[in-house]
């Protein structure tokens, strides 16, 4: 497969829209950019003059960091905009916060909310690149680049490799995303979950499976965990946390059979001990979360390389 560049666009918003040329331009991307962490200088020129804006509506740790490191990495001056400090605990819209923000001449904006939507209404009121840092239930692009990219230094061919995702798809953005990478990139897709947290239309694009029996007799490659998302949920999903661990988290016994496979373990993090895992499964050499966390800044550095913000012609 070609991976000469594709078209650039002005932001990125989703998964579902991209086609598989830009996701293979993307992860091939973000590969020098990876060899740059063994080089004692970190930097290149490549957004040097640029600004890129920091607006997280929600909490995030690795995002919001990782896309901080990337954006200096590529030389760009970085403004992180904390919500809860700013005019919106004012009643200042969305929309005024970002005319304003605009006045600013920001090139990027890398938004997170907890509607989904929002970073495609932002996009279409500023001239900047907007990326999607998570958006409510929708869409987390960012992730599931890495996710994929880090997959693809243990298999560089995705095409029938088995990936379970396991936990709360319905409230998971990372889920949402994460399926449609590994869908494009040729993989298989399983689900696991409680009833109540499976849509029962995933029934139509995967696998969806009632316990662990049914995970294991599929032989999956990788594990992909979530966690389960208790801020998001009105009602109550399930019976309670130790049920929800019994049943659906890798337990010690499941530990044991993960291991003895040499199946893959995948967290978006952050992860909650005691619920979809055990400290174990942190300390198991094929879990892959540290790898993922890393692979963050070289893939969102691809991401803001590729795109072409409307700013840009007015330098
Ligand atoms: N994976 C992820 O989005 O983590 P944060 O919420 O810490 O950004």
């Amino acid at each position: 497969m070609s991976h000469e560049s594709p078209a650039s666009r002005k932001d990125l918003l989703d998964i579902a829209s991209l086609e598989r040329e830009e996701i293979e331009f993307l992860l091939e991307t973000a590969k020098p950019f990876k060899d740059l962490v063994s080089r004692s200088v970190k930097m290149v020129p490549t957004l040097r003059g640029r600004t890129v804006l920091n607006l997280f509506y929600e909490p995030s740790t690795r995002t919001r960091s990782s896309f901080e490191i990337a954006a200096k990495r590529l030389s760009a001056d970085v403004i992180n905009f904390t919500v809860s400090t700013s005019s919106v605990t004012k009643g200042e819209s969305v929309l005024d916060t970002i005319e304003t923000l605009q006045a600013m001449r920001a090139d990027y904006l890398v938004v997170r909310h907890q509607m989904a939507g929002i970073p495609s209404f932002v996009a279409k009121h500023t001239g900047a690149s907007v990326l999607n840092a998570g958006d409510g239930y929708h869409a987390h692009p960012t992730q599931a680049l890495l996710d994929a990219y880090t997959l693809r230094e243990i298999y560089p061919d995705l095409t029938g490799k088995r990936v379970v995702i396991c936990g709360d798809i319905l409230h998971s953005r990372v889920a949402r995303s994460t399926s449609t990478i590994l869908e494009k990139l040729g993989a298989e897709v399983g689900l696991l979950g409680p009833g109540s947290l499976v849509p029962r239309h995933c029934a139509k694009r995967f696998k969806v499976f009632r316990t662990w029996d049914e995970v294991f007799a599929w032989e999956p490659d990788v594990v992909y965990l979530l966690r389960v998302q208790f801020e998001r949920q009105k009602a109550q999903f399930f019976p309670g946390v130790s049920e929800y661990h019994r049943e659906f988290g890798v337990t010690d016994e499941r530990l044991e059979t993960i291991q003895e496979r040499g199946l893959y373990v995948m967290h978006p993090g952050p992860i909650n001990r005691g619920v979809e895992l055990t400290d174990d499964v942190t300390r198991y050499e094929r879990c892959l979360i540290n790898q993922q966390v890393e692979n963050g800044i070289p893939t969102r550095m691809a991401a803001m390389y590729w795109l072409k913000p409307e700013t840009a012609d007015r330098r």
